[in-house]
């Protein structure tokens, strides 16, 4: 068996996106289980940048079949807008399959993911606006619209009309504008026709597969901080982006789930709102974010920066069985003096290991840093683990110490050049 899942081990972001390009190179099989197009995964190779947001990032090349599973929301506009994109950058040969169980995201939802926002003033979540939440909430409510109905035009009309009965009405509620049925009929049977030599029981796609001993990457979305169920509720995506969520959300039994890698940057990031512990702002902060061009693949917002956390990386251990590391974006670091870890946090007076389930109380965590001397080399240019300044190597000695997984994989650059394994993987 050949199984490999990458998960987000902070609040996403972490790079998932290189380190699928990079490991997709040994891959036969690249599926996406969860979210949408809130995720943007940033990939760079012969000095080509693109930015995926819902296509797997195994889609570059044409030996690797690509599935958009079931446990996605997929808005068939911006994905076939992607997939142009893509062609008219020369992807044209490619495997594509998209799960007929996968839900679709249409324009209603998106505007009232903007309005939800919008009236929680600023309680709001920082969503994406991409309609994600909407969407996930039509499928738990059974009005949702799967891609294997979209794909049929009478029943695609038919559940459409329904479905926009209950959304309009709450839209008139709302104070907004509604939407016509046979506008958006018009519209999207048109991408209907388009993606329907896509749709697939991906599931069985999956099976056959696994059956052949293929190798299979689990490609995930945002990060276990953001799950819905373990993340900082509510200041979360509405799916799960954990190594727990991929069987369901692909349709394989967890006992084919094999290895688990976490990918983490050197530093944290996190958008939208809610608590963030080591967060800091300040000159260090612009330093990271301008180095690390930390701001939103998808809304192209400006991160918020912060220490690494121990803390959170261990609660992604426990929640998403991660047993080996990717420590992305290290090169960042150099010409800092003093970096900070966070291996513990206090809560009112006494020490804790784990994130907190309320908001309140996890706003009010302090986190406890060790302070690691910095290095001002350039790392960008290295190529094992043995040529990394002595400082860097115990930086990645300690992770390893606090979190207690094997850091197997470093990045000092975003080319799949700057990509040092440490141990082999996959
Ligand atoms: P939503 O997924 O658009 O509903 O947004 C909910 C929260 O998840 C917001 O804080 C977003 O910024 C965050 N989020 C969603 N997708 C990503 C991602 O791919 N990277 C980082 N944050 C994300």
């Amino acid at each position: 068996m050949g199984t490999l899942v990458i998960v987000g081990s902070q609040w996403g972001d972490e790079g998932k996106g290189k380190v699928t390009d990079y490991l997709a190179q040994k891959a036969d099989v690249v599926v996406r289980s969860q979210g949408g197009n809130n995720a943007g995964h940033t990939i760079l190779f012969d000095g080509n940048k693109f930015a995926l947001r819902s296509i797997p990032s195994g889609i570059f090349n044409p030996k690797i079949k690509n599935i958009m599973a079931n446990g996605m929301v997929i808005d068939p506009k911006q994905m076939l807008e992607e997939l142009h994109g893509l062609e008219a950058r020369g992807i044209k040969d490619y495997q594509l399959f998209i799960s007929n169980r996968a839900h679709i995201v249409l324009p209603y939802h998106a505007a009232l993911d903007g309005a939800y926002e919008q009236f929680k003033g600023e309680k709001k979540i920082g969503t994406t606006k991409r309609g994600i939440g909407p969407a996930y909430a039509d499928k738990a409510n059974r009005i949702g619209i799967r891609m294997g109905d979209f794909i049929q035009p009478d029943i695609f009309k038919e559940q459409l009309r329904i479905t926009l009965k209950i959304k309009n009405m709450e839209l008139r509620q709302l104070g907004l504008e509604e939407f016509d049925a046979d506008a958006i009929y018009d519209e999207y049977s048109k991408y209907a026709l388009e993606i329907k030599p896509f749709v697939c029981d991906t599931s069985l796609v999956l099976e056959e597969e696994l059956v052949k001993d293929s190798k299979i990457l689990f490609e995930g979305a945002q990060g276990v901080m953001l799950c819905l169920d373990h993340g900082t509720y509510p200041y979360v995506t509405s799916s799960s982006p954990t190594g727990a969520s991929v069987p369901l959300n692909s349709g394989v039994a967890p006992r084919y789930i094999q290895d688990v890698l976490g990918i983490c940057k050197a530093y944290t990031t996190r958008v939208g709102e809610g608590p963030f512990p080591t967060e800091i702002e300040g000159e260090l902060a612009d330093q990271i974010r301008e180095k690390g061009h930390e701001y939103g693949t998808v809304t192209k917002r400006p991160r918020r920066v912060g220490y690494l956390d121990c803390v959170a990386l261990n609660y992604a251990r426990r929640i998403s069985g991660i047993n080996h590391l990717a420590l992305m974006l290290f090169d960042v670091l150099s010409g800092i003096e003093t970096l900070k870890i966070c291996y513990a946090y206090e809560l009112d007076g006494k020490q804790i290991q784990t994130i907190p389930a309320t908001n309140q109380e996890y706003s009010r965590v302090k986190p406890l840093y060790i302070d690691m001397p910095g290095w001002n080399e350039d790392i960008t240019n290295v190529t094992c683990f043995e040529d990394l300044p002595i400082p860097a190597q115990n930086y990645i000695r300690k992770i390893e110490e606090l979190t207690k997984i094997k850091v197997s994989l470093f990045s000092v650059g975003p080319d799949r050049k700057q990509t040092i394994q440490i141990e082999e993987l996959f």
